[in-house]
């Protein structure tokens, strides 16, 4: 019944989400990967479809998800992969919305081989590099009106909340809009409800309640289309 419902306030416009989970590759057959189901990202792209926008859906390892109707599906792997892919759809976007779960490190070098244990040499270390910050880049290079959505999952620790984390974040990032989700102890990951808050970098924040995926996606698309500048419906 609600998707009767909805808007076509984003008709003719832009989007692009990212989703899912990023892998760096350590040998063939090993990977880091992260926890990210990518659901959060394809209720994102599925609003936003029904919604209007022409959607482009860049998306690491989602493969057990069923694909959003409506979306432009580009399947990517590693960090750099996902940031060359976002980077080229956003070029002409509306909106661009960071919801993958990036790899903030790969390991150094290539192994083209398996990594072997042995009795004789010592345990392997990995060094790892940074990978870029793609949504800092993005806001850094965005062009004229473009909104720039991130998101943070964030645990309390002693140095603050998750709040306090997050709108430091929002700060450091320059994007502007921020969704944040408190995680761990079963928070947030391959869960079917979300909540959090929703930062904007003119200081105003709303409590994001727990409900569905598609209705957090829904508060996020109601602020986008705000910031758009696009009569509501
Ligand atoms: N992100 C990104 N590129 C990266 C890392 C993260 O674009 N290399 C994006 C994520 O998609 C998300 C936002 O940045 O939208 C926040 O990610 P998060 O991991 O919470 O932030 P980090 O800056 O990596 O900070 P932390 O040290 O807390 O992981
Ligand atoms: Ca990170």
């Amino acid at each position: 019944a609600r998707g009767d419902a909805l808007p076509r306030d984003l008709e003719g416009r832009r989007v692009v989400v990212s989703a899912g989970g990023t892998r760096e590759r350590l040998d063939p057959v090993r990977h880091l990967g992260n926890r990210s189901s990518g659901k959060q990202g394809y209720a994102l792209a599925r609003v936003a479809a029904q919604r209007g926008a022409h959607v482009t859906l860049v998306s690491a390892h989602t493969d057990a998800l069923p694909a959003p109707a409506g979306a432009d599906l580009v399947p990517v792997s590693s960090a750099a992969e996902l940031g060359a892919a976002v980077d080229a759809a956003a070029r002409d976007a509306d909106v661009v919305v960071m919801a993958a779960a990036v790899a903030d490190f790969r390991p150094v070098g290539e192994v083209d081989h398996k990594i072997k244990k042995s009795d004789d040499a010592p345990d392997p270390v990995i060094e790892l590099a940074r990978n870029r910050d793609i949504l800092a880049d993005l806001v850094q290079h965005r062009r004229d009106g473009q909104i720039v959505v991130g998101f943070a999952a964030e645990t309390g620790d002693p140095h603050g909340s998750v709040l306090d984390h997050a709108r430091a974040k929002l700060k450091r990032k320059g994007c502007d809009l921020l969704v944040v989700n408190a995680v761990g102890d079963g928070k947030a990951f391959e869960t079917e409800d979300n909540t959090g808050w929703l930062l904007a970098a003119d200081g105003a924040e709303e409590r994001i309640p727990l409900g569905a995926k598609s209705e957090l996606a829904a508060t996020v698309w109601d602020a986008a289309a705000r910031l758009l500048g696009v009569d509501p419906a």
